[in-house]
């Protein structure tokens, strides 16, 4: 039985539509169950509520082999800390209990490097993995750097001004990967029975490219002119409050990116096993022109 946590999400949904491929038995934790694909629907079984919830990840873990773990982003959250650590406690306490086998979780870059120590959500998520190791379970951490999927969010700026932002430097070169790359991983290392121990496993993406690099790509695919513009931190973390966040969130947010611009990402050096086949073109052409156009 492989166990997948937020399956309603954008990793998550890719990563059940992976492991629908196969005939082994699926379970799904989800909020609510109407918002996945009837047809994944029809051949999973449900346990409905939150995974931060001990009764929910109780039911959910008996007799699980493998776990799917995603934290979802909470940005009213009062810590990072909080939104990401004490959100799996329950679940950590489960996966003792109920003697789980595997867990493939969703992580970041930044591991062993200085800058990790104050890097927002990713030294959370850090210290999750942690939490995650301490009970023992074999256990694969994905470690990614941002997604291109992130870039969504800049969609409305994109399309009425040609012009997307971030504090981070826009020469500054660095991996990201597309979520698809990232479910794939994730659905081949639960459908394996034959690993064991603790790792981490980089997802990279296909190559690194700076903020002004994906302008231009951006330009050529949606066929007009793009441009990147770098703000300054103060007014980063004021857009992220203006969207909702808590100030605890959206100042973890800020450390996160300006870690990233210390070179966060860029500590992992790029091989067969690390690279996925996305690239930032091809990610454009199928899915931000839509997002733009539509
Ligand atoms: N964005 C990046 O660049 C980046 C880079 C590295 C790592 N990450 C990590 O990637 C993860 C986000 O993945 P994603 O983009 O696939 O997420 P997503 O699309 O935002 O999906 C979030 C999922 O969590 C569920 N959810 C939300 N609140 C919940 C709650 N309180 N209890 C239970 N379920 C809840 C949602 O389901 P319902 O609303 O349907 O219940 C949904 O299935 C985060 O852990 C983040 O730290 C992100």
């Amino acid at each position: 039985m492989i166990v997948v946590t937020a399956p309603t999400g954008d990793i998550g949904h890719q990563v059940l539509a992976n492991l629908l491929k196969s005939p082994t038995p699926v379970r799904v934790i989800a909020r609510d169950p109407s918002r996945i694909a009837p047809e994944a629907l029809a051949r999973v079984e449900v346990v409905q509520g939150s995974h931060r919830d001990p009764k929910v990840v109780d039911r959910g873990f008996a007799g699980a082999d493998a776990v799917f773990w995603l934290l979802p982003p909470d940005f009213q959250a009062a810590s990072a800390e909080s939104a990401y650590v004490d959100f799996s406690r329950p679940a950590c306490e489960a996966i003792q209990r109920h003697h789980v086998k595997r867990v493939v979780g969703i992580s970041a870059l930044g591991r062993g490097l200085a800058v990790a120590n104050k890097a927002g959500l990713v030294t959370a998520s850090l210290a999750m993995d942690d939490l995650i190791a301490s009970t023992g379970v074999n256990f694969r951490a994905l470690t990614m750097p941002s997604f291109m999927e992130s870039l969504l969010n800049q969609v409305p700026s994109i399309k009425a001004q040609g012009v997307f932002f971030s504090p981070i430097a826009g020469d500054h070169k660095a991996p990201s990967c597309a979520t698809g790359d990232i479910a794939a991983v994730a659905a081949q290392l639960l459908l394996d029975s034959s690993w064991t121990g603790q790792k981490e496993v980089p997802v990279l993406g296909p190559e690194d490219l700076s903020f002004n690099d994906m302008a231009a790509i951006m330009s050529e695919v949606l066929g007009k002119p793009v441009r990147f513009q770098q703000i300054p931190p103060e007014a980063f973390k004021a857009r992220v409050t203006s969207f909702g966040a808590s100030d605890a969130m959206a100042q973890a947010m800020l450390d996160m990116m300006m870690a990233k611009n210390n070179g966060l990402d860029n500590g992992v050096v790029r091989t067969k096993e690390t690279s996925t086949p996305t690239t930032f073109r091809q990610w454009c052409q199928e899915v931000l022109k839509a997002a733009v156009q539509g």
